[in-house]
């Protein structure tokens, strides 16, 4: 069963999903040579819960930080640390999600830290505009399936591998709901887009294979299998009447 907000609720998303853009504009704004993962994780929570929200992260399943900080061929669910100092040439992604009066908004952009390689910018822009391509599929009558395939159209021919094994969700008072929104084409998620749905697009691309690992040790740590760089861009969208709205826009 997939959720649609009622008018009420979707206003709390709106205001969920600004807060969570106004912390990773600020926290992004941190990300230079010598900085820790935990300082953008401290700051990250310290403006959240100034702003009377919570950071969903800390404790979600176990999770033990307040954001995801994933760096070059971590693929997703980074754990912020104070020995994991950025580097120049290194790209980052920071991942938030605020609760805020009992919703949720989830937004992600991946930041380049001081001159990066030509590889890694036409990584980073490929990814953000395959998030695009993504959400302007996003219309009542068409399929969370189709999502994916315009995805997957744009970026299998230039090479990129599209992780599989994580997905955009359903989003609302639950962190993570129906519906599963898979980045690669031909998935399972047909279910049709209906006003007041809202969920994520945020595709995670990788240079090379789109093959990943978790961490055995730590349990959350995604990598890419074959050390390639990978890169992400998350938005929270809603299904409106005619159209989509970005709720997590910066
Ligand atoms: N924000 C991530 C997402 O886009 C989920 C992080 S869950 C955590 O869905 F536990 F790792 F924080
Ligand atoms: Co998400
Ligand atoms: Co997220």
């Amino acid at each position: 069963m997939i959720h649609v907000k009622s008018k009420a609720e979707i206003q709390k998303m709106r205001d969920a999903g600004k807060l969570a853009a106004d912390v990773l504009n600020e926290t992004g704004r941190l990300v230079r040579p010598g900085v820790t993962t935990l300082e953008l994780n401290d700051f990250a929570h310290r403006y959240t819960t100034k702003h009377g929200a919570e950071s969903a992260p800390l404790n979600y399943k176990g999770f033990p930080k307040s954001i995801c900080t994933s760096v070059n061929n971590i693929v997703c669910h980074g754990i912020p640390k104070k020995t994991d100092v950025l580097k120049e040439g290194d790209i980052i992604n920071i991942d938030i999600t605020v609760k805020l009066a009992g919703f949720h908004g989830d937004t992600s952009r991946t930041f380049a830290v001081g001159e990066i390689s030509a590889e890694a910018r036409k990584l980073m822009e490929d990814t953000e505009k395959s998030m695009w391509i993504g959400i302007e599929t996003v219309k009542p009558g068409n399929r969370i399936s189709d999502i994916g395939d315009n995805i997957d159209a744009y970026l299998t021919p230039r090479g990129y591998g599209i992780v599989r094994d994580l997905c955009g969700h359903g989003i609302g008072r639950v962190f993570h709901e129906e519906p599963q929104v898979p980045h690669y084409k031909n998935n399972g998620s047909r279910a049709l887009m209906r006003p007041g749905m809202t969920f994520t697009v945020e595709p995670m691309v990788n240079r090379g294979s789109w093959e990943v690992y978790t961490d055995p040790d730590d349990t959350w740590t995604v990598y890419t299998k074959d050390n390639s760089l990978s890169a992400q861009f998350e938005h929270t969208v809603l299904v409106t009447e005619d159209s989509f709205e970005v709720l997590t826009r910066a």
